[in-house]
């Protein structure tokens, strides 16, 4: 999988999601509207200040776009899939562990910290685990990961078991942005191959630092464009020169303390995919149209991700 998403905000959807949030946000919004309708005079005036209030107030460190945003629509686009294909992705991704974290450089970024060995780290949209299980392999921390596709999180726990460190692994199946003010705080926070999924950079850094105690890290394993005039590809609309980028992971005034730019990571992964791609649209002929335009454009990227941009991993320090 290709390691950045970069596109221009979310737009938010019309109506409420379809499909169920996290938590009960929803609900209540739709049983304060239920009393707004039968009410009248004064009360009806006080039930529009409540609805007025819960939205503004439910979370108010958390974007109201991320909170809109359905939870199928942060699955399909941190995964460049269409929801169509959302149940063959385990097939469609076999071949891979690592879903675009460049696992090697995140592991010594951390390591660069010379943090003490009971150290706790969050890696947030852990897919299959593979930050999570080296981080713990590697340097023995305690790692929660959180990811939303739950085959994947299920995926994870058995590597973590095959990998003799489950008992520094939990993985947990949800929404890291209902979740951002409900877990413990740890001493570093991974978001890595996830760009622009939560929404811009700054909105995206303000979840995250839920994550992360005063003091902590937040690793963003993301990247830049390699030019101002860089051709624009679908998905890639929002994508940023390297000083625009860092404006916004530092606009909650976090702060910059290494950079690490990370070349050929991607080589070979393109026929990875097209290949099993191929096999699992025979498998699925109904559906073979979609893998395969799912193939293309993930060739496409790789192609736009080797020629405009830049892969970097940035540890910030929070404020
Ligand atoms: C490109 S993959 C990267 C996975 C992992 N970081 C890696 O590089 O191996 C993006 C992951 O983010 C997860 N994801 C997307 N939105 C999420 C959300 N709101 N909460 C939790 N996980 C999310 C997806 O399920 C997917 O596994």
């Amino acid at each position: 999988m290709s390691c950045a998403r970069n596109r221009a905000a979310w737009t938010l959807p019309a109506k409420a999601p379809d499909m169920p949030l996290s938590g009960s946000y929803w609900g209540a919004i739709r049983g304060l509207k239920r009393v707004l309708t039968r009410a009248s005079g004064k009360a009806a005036i006080r039930s529009r200040i409540a609805v007025a209030l819960l939205v503004l107030c439910s979370s108010p460190a958390i974007p109201y776009s991320a909170r809109m945003r359905r939870e199928i629509d942060m699955l399909a686009y941190s995964l460049e899939i269409e929801e169509a294909l959302l149940p063959l992705l385990p097939e469609l991704l076999e071949d891979f562990w690592a879903l675009g974290a460049n696992v090697e450089t995140i592991v010594a970024a951390v390591a660069d910290l010379n943090l003490p060995p009971t150290s706790r780290v969050v890696d947030l949209g852990c897919g299959k685990g593979a930050v999570s299980i080296s981080l713990a392999r590697r340097l023995n921390f305690q790692v929660l990961g959180i990811d939303l596709f739950e085959p994947f999180v299920d995926e994870a726990r058995e590597r973590a078991i095959q990998e003799g460190v489950d008992h520094l692994c939990e993985f947990q199946h949800g929404n890291i942005v209902s979740l951002a003010n409900k877990i413990e705080p740890s001493d570093v926070a991974v978001f890595a191959a996830l760009g622009d999924t939560l929404g811009k950079r700054s909105e995206t850094m303000r979840i995250l630092r839920h994550y992360v105690r005063p003091g902590g890290y937040i690793i963003i394993d993301d990247g830049y464009q390699r030019r101002a005039d860089a051709p624009v590809i679908p998905g890639f609309e929002g994508a940023a020169m390297r000083d625009v980028a860092l404006a916004g992971w530092t606009g909650e005034g976090d702060v910059l303390v290494a950079e690490h730019i990370v070349t050929g990571a991607e080589e070979g992964q393109a026929e990875l995919i097209a290949h099993r791609a191929e096999s699992v649209a025979n498998v699925h002929p109904q559906l073979a149209d979609r893998i395969r335009k799912f193939a293309r454009e993930q060739a496409e990227e790789y192609e736009y991700l080797e020629q405009e941009f830049v892969s970097a991993t940035w540890v910030f320090r929070r404020t």
